[in-house]
């Protein structure tokens, strides 16, 4: 199953460090949402968007590069998101919005993870930040049996 994952990681790598770990059990490609794919995605059966959770949702430009794909057919997606704090429905649903996109495009989508991430940010900063050493290896263990579970849906 061919496979591209396109992640944003701008605040300490925590979530690139998740896509490199799904991206080699599934042999994917993986690139930043700013490379806007030129070439066709026809070639590609499977699709992962990462993030961090910034301000409780997936940033813009994962969104701007999915409403860029052209409709698709027959194609699975998956998604996966690093957050300082833990999910919570409605006030922090984080893969809830590019989850309804991609399935607007006509993705399938077979899986979602998520985990804590080291976090700095504004007045975390001031106590050293939140969730230290994340992910970790118990993280990065749970990723590659997440990775696992998408490539046997095949
Ligand atoms: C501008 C900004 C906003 C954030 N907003 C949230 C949030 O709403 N909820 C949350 O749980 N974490 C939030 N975080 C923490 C990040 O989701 C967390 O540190 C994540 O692991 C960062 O991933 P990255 O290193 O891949 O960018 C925020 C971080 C930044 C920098």
């Amino acid at each position: 199953m061919k496979t591209l994952i396109v992640c944003k990681s701008h605040h300490h790598g925590n979530t690139w460090k998740i896509a490199e770990t799904i991206g080699e059990v599934l042999n994917a490609e993986i690139i930043e949402p700013k490379e806007r794919y030129s070439s066709s995605l026809s070639n590609y059966d499977l699709l992962g968007f990462g993030s961090g959770i910034y301000w409780a949702r997936f940033p813009g430009e994962i969104f701007d590069f999915v409403e860029n794909l052209p409709e698709v057919e027959g194609k699975k997606a998956f998604t996966f998101s690093t957050s300082g704090m833990r999910k919570i429905p409605i006030i922090n649903g984080f893969g809830g919005k590019i989850k309804d996109k991609l399935s607007e495009k006509g993705f399938e989508i077979v899986g979602e993870f998520s985990c804590r991430g080291y976090n700095t940010f504004f007045l975390f900063k001031l106590v050293g930040g939140i969730q230290k050493g994340k992910p970790g290896d118990e993280d990065l263990r749970r990723a590659k049996e997440f990775a696992k579970r998408t490539r046997n849906k095949d």
